[in-house]
C-alpha cells in the first residue's frame, strides 16, 4: 500500500515535471497558442497569448475565449467553426484571420490555423490554435489600397494605368510601323518585276515588329498578373468593414450616400484578403465616378453580401445612370472605357483578381436605375479535421 502511494506520488510529480516543461515550450514560442475545451473555454494559452491580449493567464484561463476576447459581431461565425471543427467537420490545414479585441479595448488581426484535439480514444476534446499577429501588415496592405485609390482619385487612373498607358503606348508604335511596312510591301507587288530585296527587307521589319509588339504584351502580362493568391480564411463582412474608413472617406467627399447590407453570420472564404479588398474598391471607385452624373441628393451605393449556393456573393450597387446595352460586352475587356480620364484596366484587373480566387465577377443591372457589380468567391469544402492526440 505504502509502495503504491510512494509509486503515485512519483507519477504525480513526473506528469507535473512534463506540464510544466510542456509549458515552458509553449512560452517560447513567439505565436499565440490557445486551447479551448468543448465549450470554448480557455484550457491554458502560452507567454506570447497573454502578452497579445494584455492579460494574466490567470485573467484568461477558464473563460470563454469567444466571449472574453471575440468582437460581439464576429461570435456566431467563429462559435459555429469551433462547433464544426468539434463535430469532425474542419479542414486539415485550416487557417483563417480574426480580429481579437485586448484588454484595453484595442482590435488586433490575427492569422490563426486551428486543430482539433484527440483523447486516446479518438475522440475530439477541445481545438487548438496558433496565432500570428498581422494586424501591421493588414495596416499596410490597407494603406497601399487607399494610396492606390488616392492616386486614382487625383490622376484619374492608378499607378498601374499609369504604366498600362506607357504599355499602350508602347505597343501602338510597332503596330503603326506593320502597318506603314505592309503597305510598303503592297505596293512592291503592285510591280510588274517585284524588287525582291526590298520586299524582304519590308517583311523583316514587319517580323521584327510584330515580335517587339508581343514582348511588350508579354511585359504587361507579368504586370497585371496577379501573383499566387496568399489564401487565407476571412469573412467578407470583416474585409468590408475594414475598408470602412476609406469608404466613408469617398463617399463623404463626392456626396454619396453609402450603406452596408451585409448578411450574418456568413461562411468565410478562403481569398486573397488585400485582392479582394482591391475588388471591393475598384467596383466602388466606379460607383462613386458614375453617380458624379446625377444630383447629390439622390447618390446612393450599397454594398452587399449574401450567401448564394455554395458561395458567398458580394456586390457594388449603385443607382447612377448604368451601362448602356451595347456597352456590356465590352465592361471587362482591358482597355475599355468610356471615361475622358479613364484607363479601362480596373475591371479587367477585377476578373483576373477574382478567378484567381476562384470565383467569378458578374455585371447586371439595377432593376429601376443604375449598376450591379458583384463578385463570387466558393465556400470551401470541409474535410476531414486535423487532429492532434493528448
Ligand atoms: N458602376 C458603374 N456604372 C456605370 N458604368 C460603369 C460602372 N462601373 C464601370 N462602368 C463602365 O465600365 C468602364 C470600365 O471600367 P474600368 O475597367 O474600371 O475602367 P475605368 O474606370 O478606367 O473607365 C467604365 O469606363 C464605365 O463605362
Ligand atoms: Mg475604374
Amino acid at each position: 500500500m505504502a509502495t503504491d502511494t510512494a509509486h503515485d506520488n512519483q507519477l504525480a510529480q513526473e506528469l507535473q515535471a512534463q506540464r510544466k516543461e510542456l509549458q515552458d515550450h509553449l512560452d517560447i514560442v513567439q505565436e499565440l497558442v490557445v486551447k479551448l475545451d468543448q465549450q470554448g473555454n480557455v484550457v491554458s494559452i502560452n507567454r506570447k497569448g497573454c502578452k497579445i491580449l494584455g492579460r494574466s493567464r490567470a485573467q484568461i484561463l477558464g473563460q470563454n475565449w469567444f466571449d472574453t476576447v471575440i468582437p460581439a459581431a464576429d461570435r456566431p461565425g467563429l462559435k459555429k467553426i469551433q462547433a464544426d471543427m468539434l463535430a469532425g467537420r474542419h479542414s486539415k490545414s485550416s487557417q483563417r484571420e480574426n480580429d481579437i479585441v485586448t484588454k484595453t479595448g484595442e482590435r488586433r488581426r490575427i492569422h490563426f490555423r486551428d486543430t482539433c484535439i484527440r483523447d486516446s480514444d479518438g475522440h475530439i476534446t477541445g481545438t487548438l490554435s496558433s496565432g500570428i499577429d498581422v494586424t501591421e501588415t493588414r495596416l499596410q496592405g490597407r494603406k497601399v489600397a487607399a494610396l492606390q485609390r488616392g492616386l486614382s482619385q487625383a490622376a484619374g487612373f492608378g499607378v498601374l494605368g499609369e504604366v498600362a498607358a506607357g504599355l499602350a503606348h508602347e505597343i501602338n508604335q510597332p503596330l503603326s510601323a506593320i502597318s506603314t511596312y505592309t503597305d510598303a510591301c503592297l505596293r512592291i507587288l503592285d510591280n510588274d518585276d517585284p524588287n525582291l530585296a526590298q520586299l524582304r527587307h519590308a517583311l523583316n521589319q514587319v517580323n521584327q515588329q510584330s515580335r517587339r509588339a508581343g514582348d511588350v504584351v508579354a511585359q504587361m502580362r507579368s504586370f497585371t498578373a496577379q501573383p499566387q493568391p496568399d489564401a487565407v480564411l476571412v469573412g467578407c463582412n470583416a474585409l468590408i468593414r475594414d475598408l470602412m474608413d476609406i469608404i466613408t472617406d469617398e463617399a463623404h467627399n463626392h456626396q454619396v450616400s453609402a450603406t452596408l447590407d451585409l448578411e450574418e453570420p456568413l461562411q468565410e472564404v478562403s481569398v486573397d484578403p488585400v485582392q479582394i479588398q482591391r475588388v471591393i474598391l475598384n467596383f466602388f471607385a466606379n460607383a462613386i465616378d458614375a453617380l458624379q452624373t446625377i444630383p447629390a441628393r439622390d447618390r446612393k451605393v450599397a454594398i452587399q453580401t449574401r450567401r448564394d449556393g455554395d458561395k458567398i456573393r458580394c456586390s457594388v450597387i449603385d443607382n447612377g445612370p448604368g451601362v448602356a446595352e451595347s456597352t456590356v460586352p465590352k465592361l471587362f475587356d482591358p482597355f475599355f472605357t468610356t471615361k475622358e480620364a479613364g484607363i479601362g484596366l480596373g475591371l479587367s484587373i477585377c476578373q483576373t483578381i477574382i478567378r484567381h480566387n476562384g470565383g467569378r465577377v458578374d455585371y447586371q443591372p439595377n432593376p429601376g436605375n443604375g449598376a450591379i457589380f458583384s463578385f463570387t468567391l466558393p465556400i470551401p469544402p470541409q474535410h476531414d479535421p486535423g487532429s492532434i492526440t493528448t
